[in-house]
C-alpha cells in the first residue's frame, strides 16, 4: 500500500467546498490495489442538484453578460493550469481509475488541447450576415448561451470528458452543473479546480457527487437545466433522453460501441495486428472507441490470428504507474464481473478462444481488479460477444469472404461510433467510406481517439444529438436568434 491520505471529496456548489445533504460518503479505491482508498466521497440527493441548479441559475445572467472572448481567456488560463499540474493529474488518473500513466499523459494532453480550442472559440463566436429577400432589410444571426446546461460524464476518461464538454458550455456562456462517475470523483474535483483557479466565477460552474437515477432525474425534470451532454451506457442515455424529451430539454448522447477493424487480403498484416491490438488492450478495452471486432478475410485469416496473438503477449498487465506495465487493471469489480462472464459467454457459444485472459495467474495481479488480453477466433458475427459491447480488453475475429461480407458483418451491430478498415487498394478504402455505417471512419489507423478541433460521435445507439468537440460541441451548447432589421 502506499501512503496516500484519504481525503474528503466534496461537492462544488456556489463558489465553495461543501458536504451532501445526506451525510454519507463512498469509499474511493485504487482498482490496482483494491484495499487502497484514496478518497472518500460526499454521496448526494436530489436536493443537492436543486442546489447546484439553484446556484447555476443564480449567476448565469452576469456570466453570459461577460464578452465570449474574456470568457474564452478565463477557460485558457484553465488549459494552462492543466498543463502545469500535467504530471499530478496523470498520476491521480492512474491511481483512480487504473489506465497506464503513458495512457494518462496522453488524456491529460487531450483536455488540455480541448480546453485550448473551446477557449479560441470565444473570439470565434460568429454568427452569419444573411440576404434578405425584403428591400431595406438586414438579417444577422447570433449565437447565445441555453442558460443552465448539465454535463453528465462517465469514469473512464474522467479527466479528459468533463474538459471537453465543460469548456465549450462555459466559453458558450453558459452555467454548467457537472454531474461526475461516482467513480471517480478525485479527477473530477481536480478538473473543477483548474476551471475554478482560472478564474471561472462562483456558481458558473457546479459539481455534484454521487450515483444513481435519483440525480439523474432531478437534473432532467427541473425546468431550469436548458441542455444535458452526457456521455455513458446507451441503456442510460435513453433513459436520460426519453425523461428530458416530455419537457423538451436539448440532449447530446455518447454511448457504447462495438467498433470494427476490416482487415483485408491486401493490408499489411503487422500493421493491421498492432491496430486491432492496440485499439482491443489499450486503456484496458475500456473506451467507447476500443476495438472490439476483427474482421478478416479467410485468405489471411491464419496469419493475422497468429501475428495478433504475439502482440497480446506483450501487454503485461500490472499497477498502471510500474514501469513496464502495458495495460491497467478494470476500474471496479462490478465492471471486473461483467467482463469475465462476457468472457465465458463466448467461451460456451462455441467461437475459438486464442487467447483467455479471464482470470489471472500472476501472483501480484491478485491485489486488483485484471484481466489480461483476451482473444476469439472463428466468431459467429451474431453471438453476444459480437454484438454487445464489452468494457474489457476482449477481441472477436470474424471470418469474411470478401469487401461486402465484411461490411455486412462490420455494419450489423446496434452500435456506430468508430470503424476502421486495413487496406492498400483505393477503390476498397472509398467504398469502405461509403458503407460503413459508423460517426467516425479510419483507413490504415486504428478505431482509436479523436482530435480536439474534429466532431466526435456516433450513429444508431452509440450517439444521439450534436457531435461533441471541435465547432460542433458549439452548436449544442447555443441557441441561433435571428435579428431581421429595416431601415
Ligand atoms: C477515446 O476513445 O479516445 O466514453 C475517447 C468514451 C468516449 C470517449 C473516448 N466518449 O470512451
Amino acid at each position: 500500500m502506499t501512503a496516500t491520505a484519504t481525503l474528503p471529496v466534496l461537492n462544488y456548489i456556489g463558489g465553495a467546498w461543501v458536504g451532501s445533504s445526506s451525510g454519507e460518503r463512498l469509499a474511493d479505491r485504487n482498482p490496482a490495489h483494491s484495499d487502497e482508498v484514496l478518497g472518500e466521497a460526499t454521496v448526494s440527493t436530489a436536493d443537492d442538484v436543486r442546489h447546484a441548479i439553484d446556484a447555476a441559475a443564480g449567476a448565469y445572467r452576469d456570466w453570459r453578460a461577460t464578452p465570449a472572448p474574456q470568457r474564452g481567456d478565463i477557460v485558457r488560463k484553465a488549459a494552462d493550469l492543466m498543463e502545469r499540474r500535467r504530471e499530478e493529474l496523470a498520476r491521480l488518473l492512474t491511481q483512480e481509475e487504473g489506465k497506464v500513466l503513458a495512457e494518462s499523459l496522453a488524456e491529460v494532453d487531450r483536455a488540455i488541447a480541448n480546453v485550448r480550442f473551446a477557449s479560441g472559440q470565444g473570439t470565434r463566436l460568429a454568427g452569419e450576415t444573411i440576404p434578405s429577400a425584403q428591400r431595406g432589410t438586414f438579417v444577422y444571426t447570433v449565437r447565445e448561451p441555453l442558460g443552465v446546461v448539465a454535463c453528465i460524464t462517465p469514469w473512464n476518461f474522467p479527466i479528459a470528458i468533463p474538459a471537453w464538454k465543460i469548456a465549450p458550455a462555459l466559453v458558450a456562456g453558459n452555467a454548467v452543473v457537472f454531474k461526475p462517475a461516482s467513480l471517480t470523483p478525485l479527477c473530477a474535483a481536480q478538473v473543477v479546480q483548474c476551471f475554478v483557479d482560472g478564474g471561472v466565477p462562483d456558481g458558473v460552474l457546479n459539481m455534484v457527487l454521487g450515483t444513481g437515477e435519483a440525480l439523474s432525474r432531478a437534473i432532467t425534470s427541473d425546468e431550469r437545466v436548458k441542455a444535458i451532454s452526457f456521455t455513458g451506457s446507451s441503456a442510460v442515455g435513453r433513459r436520460l433522453y426519453a425523461q428530458a424529451a416530455e419537457r423538451l430539454c436539448r440532449v447530446q448522447l455518447e454511448m457504447g460501441g462495438k467498433n470494427a477493424v476490416i482487415v483485408m487480403d491486401d493490408a499489411d498484416l503487422e500493421k493491421a495486428a498492432e491496430s486491432v491490438a492496440v485499439g482491443a488492450f489499450g486503456a484496458t478495452g475500456q473506451r467507447c472507441t476500443a476495438t472490439s471486432r476483427a474482421v478478416v478475410v479467410r485468405s489471411v485469416l491464419r496469419e493475422f490470428n497468429d501475428a495478433l496473438a504475439a502482440k497480446a503477449e506483450t501487454w503485461r498487465a500490472g499497477d498502471g504507474l510500474e514501469p513496464g506495465v502495458r495495460m491497467g487493471p478494470i476500474v471496479d469489480e462490478t465492471q471486473l464481473l461483467k467482463v469475465r462472464a462476457k468472457i465465458e459467454e463466448g467461451k460456451r457459444s462455441g467461437a475459438r478462444v486464442v487467447r483467455d485472459g479471464g482470470s489471472p495467474t500472476r501472483p501480484e495481479l491478485r491485489a486488483g481488479y485484471f484481466v489480461e488480453p483476451t482473444i476469439f477466433t472463428d466468431v459467429d458475427p451474431a453471438m453476444s460477444i459480437a454484438q454487445d459491447e464489452i468494457f474489457g480488453p476482449v477481441v472477436s475475429v470474424i471470418p469474411a469472404d470478401d469487401l461486402e461480407s465484411a461490411l455486412a458483418a462490420a455494419n450489423g451491430v446496434g452500435y456506430g461510433l468508430s470503424s476502421a478498415i486495413y487496406t492498400n487498394n483505393l477503390r476498397t478504402a472509398f467504398r469502405y467510406a461509403d458503407a460503413s455505417e459508423a460517426g467516425m471512419l479510419h483507413v490504415n489507423i486504428p478505431t482509436l481517439g479523436g482530435e480536439a478541433q474534429v466532431p466526435f460521435g456516433g450513429v444508431k445507439d452509440s450517439g444521439f444529438g450534436d457531435r461533441e468537440c471541435g465547432t460542433a460541441a458549439f452548436d449544442f451548447f447555443t441557441e441561433q436568434k435571428v435579428v431581421y432589421v429595416g431601415y
